[in-house]
């Protein structure tokens, strides 16, 4: 696109939103380099080179990418902010060839084109001594580095990945000779930095990140030095990918990528490189600045309930004014369990200080958040012994500023141990806590302040799952023949929980609304729906867009839609029982839909719906931004950042009529090379977990809107990830994997959950009983509703029962009336299976599903059904395919007519209605909080409007993992 194009378009764009996306993305660039403090950059003039320039990389791909109407390149951005650029003829070639190399390139499909964000990558081309001369007006160069990664695919650990190709590599010592100041930008994730010191004359090197459309002009706030760079990196940036303890299991490494052992337990990132003594090349924590900051320690205080810690923070630099973090680690004593040497405790970010200026922060946080996960104790410990708290403003850039002394060890709070490992390892173990040759450490310890903690003074909370496991009550309007159809003990022989029955007052045409009333029961209204209607109802759908459309008909709703979303609950039953619907949208880093382009390719794909007419609303004029990716947010460490960004997200949600976002992603970064490290935050816990609540706290701080926290859990890599096995040790999974979701739970109530493709020690998430009710409901106190990433290969009957409520996109929902019915399967008259086809996406391509129902046909199987078909009917040409396969066999019977029996294996029934109606409750109950409630009453019925409040605001309580006050 040209230029004026782009120009015309940020025009058009209204509201602040993408104001914001600027100034979140400059706040979370991390300046890694910067000798001779050539940064920011003083002279007018400037060399620009890379790929990146042109073609910057503004987010990931897959479903994590963001529609946007436009998006500013670096090459734009530094022209924005007045830059001469002298490179203009190598920028203008190189992208006259990307743009030729996207239009010849048919090997991308539409969906992933224009869906999914893919591009056809381009190696950067060698730079010639010529390109250099022609650049030569300007005595600082900058070179831009980029890298693709996205949804389904895991990076590599090779050239043009993680490592820079030998050209980049002779790129970068062209112009680090040519030029008297070189600057190298990375606009990737993590990669390899050794080039940087290979290079002598390099001089700064800095992250920009994935930073949504506004990308290329808050780079150049930062390199202009109308922002001083204060973002801190989010992990652990390694000298060698094989320095990473993840690495050898990583992905395919260690096999064929479907059972991936995490052996290396709670050592992730930091805990590990601190541990065992690893360099590395940028430590967590760590960002420059242009300014220097002084951090000094004002008084630690503990109590029986927190710690708190008082530092005062000084920009003792003379020229730019700038935000420092400060962080608190917490390194716990040896006890029984072996111990990383230090966790980050708390943190908090200073406002913008002028030179000479300072502010003193106080940063709380619980005791608790410094205990460990005992698996013996199935309990959080502390242990008895010195904890030393150490602040400052990396993780290797830290004094001891106090001893905490707890005199006994003491639980602080009681679970049980749910997700047992499945597999035969012992986590990574005995590394070293402190190290005693460290003279200067040792002095610290020495002179840092005693505090004295009573483990009496420490309250123990019991907090294991209440939640009765042992059986499920199914609700039956008086007078319901369900019990008579239901034949105990024997179809239902392989449950482990009973079936309760509940009888309530049958209310006949019923609304959701009349429970919002109080006259009736939520309980009534699932009693008096049929098993189908609540099959219909668990199951989400895939190309729905519209929320007032009755009929599922996906071609009628793109009519009708500006643009798809990546899913809804289903509209079927408003008319029928008032239940809205609402529409699910991805994603991490902005509003994702699927384009009109996109629509009308897949349409013309097939020759039913080719010529289907369809009209939309310009997409370029929606204004749908592209924020950064969510790993520079929360580089950037500041938590009101994140609130802000969450509410300028969901208003637009709001304006697109969009209920649920699904974002924020809060998986771990157990390993750099997850292709979807993008959309999540850190491979730290609790960075996640706070960041990740202000998000939430932010973005449902809109009434009747709310977010889908994913993917839960322990989803860390992108191969294999449907289906694949994640084992992990319980402790490594509660103090690692599912502390960003416990915190974020907790402290901001995300409405909904969707749980991961992956298994966890050998069970499938959303079919976890133990995952999705008892530490999701609990122990966490979850108050929405659980839904499975979409597709899912997961048994729908067993996510019933385990607690995921709804099945997104939408699947055959025969999985869930079999599960609970054991249908019998049907035959045509001629013997032949009978089939049907499930709704289709936008129009195209819906499933033919053979009705075997509770039945699978195996030529081994040990059952047997049989069909009869009438003397004046020949045998289907299917009926003889199966014989053929030794499935079927025909008999003659004497009156002419034929049976066929076919072999298999028949599955009983194997949950309850009642698993079906609680599911149905705990998504209606959020339904009835979402904005769209008001949208399927008829105001003439007399109908008052449902008071819709922000979801957040009812349960907030961020306080209890940290608080910050500056003053
Ligand atoms: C992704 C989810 C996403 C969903 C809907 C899945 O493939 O894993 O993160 O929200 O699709 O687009």
């Amino acid at each position: 696109m040209s230029i004026t194009n782009l120009l015309d378009l940020q025009t058009k764009v209204r509201g602040p939103n993408p104001r914001i996306a600027r100034w979140a993305a400059a706040q979370g660039m991390v300046l890694l380099e910067n000798r001779n403090k050539v940064l920011p950059i003083v002279s007018p003039k400037i060399a620009l080179f890379g790929g990146g320039a042109c073609s910057t990389v503004k987010g990931g791909t897959g479903s994590g990418n963001a529609t946007t109407p436009y998006e500013v390149s670096v090459y734009q951005g530094l022209l924005n902010a007045g830059f001469t650029v002298t490179s203009a003829a190598w920028l203008e070639d190189y992208e006259a060839k990307f743009m030729k190399l996207q239009e010849e390139d048919t090997g991308i499909s539409p969906l992933d084109k224009f869906f999914s964000g893919i591009k056809t990558e381009m190696p950067d081309p060698a730079l010639t001594e010529r390109d250099i001369t022609e650049a030569s007006d300007a005595d600082t160069a900058i070179y831009v580095i980029s890298r693709v990664a996205g949804e389904g695919k895991d990076r590599v650990a090779e050239e043009g990945d993680y490592y820079l190709t030998e050209v980049e590599k002779e790129n970068l010592r062209l112009i680090a000779a040519g030029f008297k100041k070189s600057i190298v930008v990375l606009n990737t994730s993590v990669i390899d930095t050794k080039f940087f010191h290979e290079i002598e004359e390099l001089d700064a090197l800095l992250l920009m990140s994935l930073a949504g459309m506004e990308g290329g002009n808050a780079l150049a706030d930062v390199l202009s030095g109308e922002v001083t760079p204060s973002g801190k990196l989010t992990d652990t940036w390694a000298v060698n990918y094989s320095d990473y303890p993840a690495s050898p299991t990583f992905g395919t490494n260690a096999g064929d990528g479907k059972q991936v052992n995490y052996e290396e337990g709670i050592y992730v990132g930091y805990r590990y490189f601190d541990t065992f003594h690893i360099k590395p090349a940028y430590e967590f924590g760590f960002g420059m600045s242009y300014t220097d900051f002084e951090i000094e320690v004002k008084a630690v205080t503990v109590d029986s309930e927190n710690v708190s810690v008082q530092a005062t923070v000084k920009n003792t630099g003379s020229k730019y004014s700038g935000k420092e973090v400060v962080q608190i680690y917490a390194s716990a004593p040896k006890g029984k369990l072996d111990k990383p040497y230090q966790v980050l405790a708390g943190f908090g970010k200073t406002d913008e200080l002028e030179p000479g200026k300072s502010q003193t922060l106080s940063i709380t946080f619980p005791v608790s958040e410094m205990a460990s996960y005992s698996e013996a104790l199935a309990a959080w410990v502390l242990e008895a012994g010195d904890y030393l708290l150490r602040v400052g403003n990396s993780s290797r850039n830290t004094k001891v500023a106090a001893v905490i002394r707890l005199d006994e060890s003491k639980i602080t709070e009681q679970l049980s141990n749910m997700l047992p490992l499945d597999q035969n390892f012992t986590d990574k173990s005995g590394g070293e806590i402190i190290s005693c040759s460290d003279a200067a450490e040792v002095a610290q310890i020495a002179a840092a302040p005693m505090l004295d903690l009573k483990a009496a003074s420490i309250m123990t909370k019991d907090n294991a799952s209440k939640i009765d496991g042992n059986s499920v009550t199914t609700y039956l309007t008086e007078g319901s023949e369900y019990l008579s159809k239901y034949k105990p003990g024997t179809e239902r022989a392989n449950r482990n929980y009973i079936e309760k029955f509940e009888y309530v007052p049958p209310c006949e045409n019923a609304k959701l609304y009349d429970v919002y009333r109080g006259k009736i029961t939520m309980e009534q209204f699932v009693a008096q729906m049929d098993l189908k209607t609540l099959a219909t109802l668990v199951n989400g759908s895939f190309g729905q867009s519209n929320h007032r459309v009755e009929a599922a008909d996906p071609i009628e709703n793109a009519k009708e839609a500006k643009a798809f979303s990546s899913g809804s609950t289903v509209s079927n039953f408003i008319k029928s029982h008032g239940i809205p619907n609402t529409l699910l949208c991805d994603g991490p880093a902005g509003i994702h839909v699927m384009l009109l382009s996109t629509i009308k390719a897949f349409l013309s794909q097939n020759p039913e719906t080719a010529d289907t007419e369809v009209e939309f609303d310009s997409m370029s004029e929606a204004g749908y931004t592209a924020f950064p990716v969510g790993v520079l947010l929360a580089q950037t460490w500041d938590t009101e950042l994140m609130t802000e960004v969450g509410k300028a997200f969901g208003k637009e949600l709001l304006d697109n009529h969009t209920t649920v976002l699904l974002a924020p992603g809060l998986n771990i970064h157990r390993d750099p090379l997850c292709g979807r490290n993008f959309e999540y935050y850190s491979e730290d816990p609790k960075l996640t977990g706070i960041m990740g609540s202000m998000f939430v706290l932010g973005e449902q701080s809109h009434p009747g809107i709310g977010v889908s926290i994913k993917h839960f859990a322990a989803n860390n890599q992108e191969t294999e990830r449907s289906g694949g096995n994640s084992s992990v040790s319980e402790r490594a999974l509660r103090e690692i994997y599912l502390k960003g979701f416990e915190i974020t739970v907790k402290s901001a109530q995300p409405m909904t959950v969707m749980t991961s493709y992956n298994k966890i020690n050998g069970i499938q998430t959303s079919g976890s009983y133990d995952l999705c009710t008892h530490i999701l409901r609990g122990e966490w106190g979850f108050q929405g509703y659980v839904m499975t990433d979409w597709f899912t290969v997961s048994d729908n009957g067993q996510d019933m029962h385990a607690g995921n409520d709804v099945i997104m996109g939408g699947n055959d929902i025969s999985k869930i009336i079999n599960a609970v019915n054991a249908l019998m399967p049907e035959f045509m008259s001629d013997g032949s299976i009978s089939c049907r086809t499930t709704p289709s996406y936008v129009g195209v391509g819906g499933t033919v599903i053979e009705n075997w129902n509770s039945f699978l046909p195996q030529a081994n199987g040990r059952d047997t059904c049989t069909a009869i078909v009438a003397s004046e009917i020949e045998t289907g040409e299917k009926v003889q395919e199966m014989v053929d396969r030794k499935i079927a066999a025909v008999k003659v019977n004497e009156d002419g007519s034929k049976t066929v029996t076919y072999k298999g294996t028949y599955t009983p029934a194997y949950i309850t209605l009642g698993d079906v109606q609680k599911s149905a409750m705990n998504l209606l109950n959020v339904l009835l909080k979402s904005w769209t409630v008001n949208l399927v009453y008829n105001a003439s019925t007399g109908y008052e409007p449902i008071e819709v409040k922000p979801y957040s605001s009812l349960f907030e309580d961020l306080k209890s993992y940290l608080m910050v006050e500056k003053r």
